[in-house]
């Protein structure tokens, strides 16, 4: 059955990732993981190895969802996969509730609990985390991720490749650089440059 898809990762965040394209009716046929992976990770078989991508692909499987926290290495993977020939699809919860004027890349996922409003912008690979909210006119960039229980008031923009701790909250309108780590239950009151990492509240740059 080679419209299955295909899981690249097989760790905690891949059985979340699973179980929402299995909510959606889709079949998950293989996780691809590295060599130390379990050899099924929520019932899924797991591959071990990048290199069967490439037979997967042989074998007729197109589609595919990369269900890797570490925002770098989810970047990485999919571009990997892309060149292959395979295609991104998404991993929405069915329990999240998403404006129909919110834009969505491919590659994201959407867990449960998470709502997305009025035209918000979410780029591809980007991560929204259970029970985030990120409200109106935010554009959360390429590959970032907002983990769980996090709140974007309207209007904020984060970067690409950025992650926003678990709890942490942000004020309307501020900008948030790419490659930025805010931490755990960080406040963000203020604009913050592309790198940096910033914690407490409010959030103050510590790196
Ligand atoms: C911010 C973070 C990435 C920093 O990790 P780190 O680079 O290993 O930094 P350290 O643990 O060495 O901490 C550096 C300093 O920042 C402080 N600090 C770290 N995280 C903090 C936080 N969330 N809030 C307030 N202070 C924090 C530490 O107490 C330490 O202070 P000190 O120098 O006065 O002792 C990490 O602490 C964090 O909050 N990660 C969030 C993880 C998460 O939400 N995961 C969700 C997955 S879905």
């Amino acid at each position: 059955m080679t419209d299955g898809i295909i899981v690249v990762g097989a760790g905690g965040h891949a059985k979340v990732c699973i179980e929402l394209l299995e909510a959606n009716n889709e079949h998950v046929a293989y996780c691809v993981g590295g060599q130390d992976s379990p050899n099924e990770c929520v019932g899924i078989p797991v591959l071990k190895g990048d290199e069967n991508l490439e037979r997967l692909r042989d074998a007729g499987y197109s589609r595919i969802f990369v269900a890797i926290g570490s925002n770098p290495l989810r970047q990485r993977l999919a571009a990997t996969a892309i060149e292959l020939g395979f295609r991104l699809v998404n991993a929405i919860s069915p329990q999240a509730i998403i404006s129909p004027t919110a834009r969505l890349g491919t590659g994201i996922a959407v867990m449960a609990g998470a709502t997305i409003n009025a035209e918000a912008t979410i780029a591809d690979l980007a991560i929204i985390n259970t029970g985030a909210t990120v409200d109106h006119d935010c554009k959360i960039g390429h590959a970032a991720h907002i983990a769980p229980q996090c709140g974007l008031a309207g209007g904020v923009t984060v970067g690409a490749l950025s992650f926003l701790g678990i709890g942490s909250k942000v004020i309307p309108e501020i900008t948030i650089g790419d490659h930025v780590t805010v931490g755990a239950g960080g406040v963000v009151i203020s604009n913050i440059g592309h790198g940096a990492t910033a914690v407490g509240m409010p959030a103050r740059v510590i790196k």
